[in-house]
This record gives C-alpha cells, sequence and structure tokens, in this order.
C-alpha cells in the first residue's frame, strides 16, 4: 500500500493546532477575567510516522486503518496545577460535546491508576473539520493531568523507550514509588490551596491583583453616584509607587467591600 504520509497526516497536524489554540483561548479568558485558570499549560503533537506503524504491528491493525481507529495520532496534553483543576477541566469539555467536538470515551486513570503508577484522565474525541472540502471527523485523544502527574510520566515514558518497554523489574518498582510520592504531592498542595483558598487572592500574581486593582477602579468609574472618582486612581497610582503588595492588598479589598456596598 502507498501511502502518503504527509498528505494523511495533515488534518491531525490541522486538528493538534486548533485544539491547542482552543485550549490556549480558555486559559486567557480566565486571565481577562482575573480568574485563576484551571489550566495551566496545553500542548499537542502528532504521532511520528514510526510509532504509528510499531502501535499497529503491537496491535494487529492494518496499516490502512491505523489512521482511522488510532486514538492518539493527535494527541493533546492539557496540564493543571491541582487535582481538582482536573475536573474543572473536564466540565468544560462535556460541555462542548455536540459543539465543536464530540467525546467518544472516558478513561478515568486518576480513580482507576495504572499498575505501573501512571494516572491522567483521558477523553478521546471526534473533532469534525474541513479538509480540501471535505467534513472529516478526526480522532483526538486529550489528556489531562496535573504538573506532578506530568512529571512522572514524561520521566516513566522515556524510561520505557530506553528500556524498549522492558524496564526492568527493580526500577518499575522505584517508578511505582514516586509515583505514590508524585500522589502525595498533589494531594498534599490540593490541601494547602483548599486551605488558603478562602481569599480568591491566594496565588494572585502582583500583576493579576493589579489587573484585579484596575478593574475594580473601571467599575467604580462607571457608577455614577460615585463622588471623587479621580482620588480612586490617585491613592492607586501612589500605593502602586510604593510598591508594597499588602498594602495594595488592603486597598483592593476596600475597593471591593464599597463595590459590593454600591451593588455592582
Ligand atoms: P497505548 O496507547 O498503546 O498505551 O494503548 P491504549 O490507548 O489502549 O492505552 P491507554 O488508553 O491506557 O493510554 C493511552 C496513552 O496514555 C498512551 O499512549 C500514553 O501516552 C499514556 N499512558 C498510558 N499508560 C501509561 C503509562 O503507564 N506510562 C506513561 N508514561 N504513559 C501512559
Ligand atoms: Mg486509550
Amino acid at each position: 500500500m502507498l501511502l502518503d504520509w504527509k498528505l494523511a497526516l495533515l488534518p491531525y497536524e490541522q486538528a493538534v493546532d486548533e485544539l491547542v489554540i482552543k485550549f490556549k483561548g480558555i486559559r486567557r479568558e480566565y486571565q481577562v477575567a482575573n480568574l485563576i485558570s484551571p489550566i495551566e499549560e496545553v500542548t499537542g503533537r502528532v504521532k511520528t510516522v514510526a510509532s504509528i506503524i510499531e502501535k499497529a504491528n503491537r496491535r494487529n491493525i492494518p496499516l490502512d486503518k491505523a489512521l482511522y481507529t488510532l486514538e492518539d495520532i493527535a494527541g493533546i496534553r492539557i496540564i493543571c496545577r491541582f487535582v481538582d483543576d482536573i475536573q474543572e477541566v473536564i466540565n468544560l469539555i462535556r460541555k462542548r460535546d455536540g459543539a465543536d467536538l464530540e467525546i467518544i470515551e472516558e478513561e478515568d486513570y486518576i480513580t482507576n491508576t495504572k499498575n505501573s503508577g501512571y494516572r491522567s484522565y483521558h477523553i478521546t474525541i471526534n473533532y469534525p473539520m474541513f479538509i480540501q472540502g471535505e467534513y472529516k471527523k478526526i480522532k483526538c485523544e486529550l489528556q489531562i493531568r496535573t504538573l506532578a502527574m506530568n512529571f512522572w510520566a514524561t520521566i516513566e515514558h522515556s524510561l520505557r523507550y530506553k528500556f524498549d518497554r522492558n524496564v526492568p523489574s527493580e526500577i518499575k518498582n522505584r517508578l511505582k514509588v514516586c509515583a505514590e510520592a508524585a500522589y502525595k504531592l498533589d494531594e498534599e498542595m490540593d490541601k494547602i490551596k483548599d486551605e488558603l483558598m478562602e481569599s480568591q487572592q491566594f496565588m494572585e500574581s502582583r500583576e493579576q491583583l493589579i489587573n484585579r486593582i484596575i478593574h475594580n477602579i473601571h467599575n467604580l468609574y462607571n457608577n455614577s453616584h460615585i463622588e471623587n472618582k479621580n482620588e480612586y486612581n490617585y491613592q492607586f497610582i501612589k500605593l502602586y509607587q510604593e510598591g508594597n503588595v499588602e498594602k495594595l492588598k488592603q486597598y483592593n479589598t476596600e475597593l471591593e467591600a464599597l463595590l459590593e456596598e454600591i451593588g455592582e
């Protein structure tokens, strides 16, 4: 069978590009709204021809069917900071089911950790596209995981390759111990976050705080009943120049209290 791989993989390249842009767009929406995004990082890749052939052989799939059968030729990775964020991302994806994507399957390797120690949430989707004027659905695997899960999976994956899939059992066991450590790290980070999250300003960068203040001042300006509006700007500029984050936080708390009072 003659297969022009470059041409055959073109739709997958396009699907990956589009999906990366879309998920990065979600991240931007949160940032613009001054909210902490559940998405930390988005990456995408198209499987190499060598590994498509290898996987098709391993699964006894004829090559001409491989492109339609393998679900991870187009792959997107969505990295979150916290385990809780994963559910938020899943919900965001489910909301789009039937709109700009179709969910085929979900695999929860977080609740059902794999024997290797692997944890991640997988969603296989059909992604509709127009290729050379024709409507086509491209299968794509979305992997949603935390930074800690990703760290573990990346190292484990490269070892798997290094040992040509025959990782010595001693190393396998050590990797399981590492997986346990990554799990504890996620758990502990989630606890720290929950304890400190009462104030939404936790983990807000200085820049985000400044943006929030500007946003709040903007809202105050929109309210015609407030007098001496410029005073708020002057005070902000003074505090900004002084550079004391605690004072800026205090100032923002006052702004938010005022906005609440006037019902903005
Ligand atoms: P494979 O893709 O060949 O594993 O078959 P599958 O699609 O039946 O497996 P599954 O849905 O379990 O996993 C799909 C993808 O998840 C893989 O291609 C990897 O990217 C990732 N994955 C699954 N298990 C592991 C693991 O033990 N270690 C690492 N590093 N990644 C894994
Ligand atoms: Mg799978």
